[in-house]
């Protein structure tokens, strides 16, 4: 099942993200969707508050990935949008595999490279301080932790 949700500030996007924050667990696995400025990298600090890192998450648009080791669990924050077209290999492997939270910010560009199961949360701008997030769950765990956070 899938939800769709408006939110109306940058803070109810990232308290909704913390929401998600505080319940995930190691190896999960976030894919994030939506033109420059929709709020996936603020979307990415609220989930950073629910796992308790206590650093300021930046975008890691120059770097392609940022790790967090401060919080709850590890914070793999990616953002792949200069990875268009790779062909190589690109070890990211490394970090969905990893003890941590993965993050992708524009994960369609690595297509190839995600796992095959995630949860995808597509962000869309509506007005200036409104954005719409569809939020996709793929798989048994993810299916349940959003039904535990967005269900009635
Ligand atoms: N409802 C909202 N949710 C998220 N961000 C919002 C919202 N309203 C306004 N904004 C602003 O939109 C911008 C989103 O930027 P950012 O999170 O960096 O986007 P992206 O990573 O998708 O390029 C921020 O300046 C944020 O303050
Ligand atoms: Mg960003």
């Amino acid at each position: 099942m899938n939800y769709k949700i408006e939110t109306t500030n940058e803070s109810i996007t990232r308290e909704l993200a913390k929401k998600i924050g505080t319940k995930l667990q190691s190896g999960d696995v976030l894919l994030l969707e939506g033109d420059l400025g929709a709020g996936k990298t603020t979307f990415t600090k609220g989930l950073a508050e629910g796992l308790e890192i206590p650093q300021m998450v930046k975008s890691p648009t120059f770097t392609i990935v940022r790790e967090y080791t401060k919080g709850r669990l590890p914070l793999y924050h990616m953002d792949v949008y200069r990875l268009e077209d790779a062909e190589d290999d690109l070890g990211l492997d490394e970090y969905f595999q990893g003890n941590g939270v993965s993050v992708v910010e524009w994960a369609h560009f690595i297509e190839r490279d995600l796992p095959d199961k995630y949860i995808r949360i597509t962000l869309k701008h509506v007005a200036e301080n409104e954005r719409t997030l569809e939020i996709e769950p793929v798989g048994a765990r993810y299916e349940a932790l959003c039904s535990e956070v967005f269900g009635e």
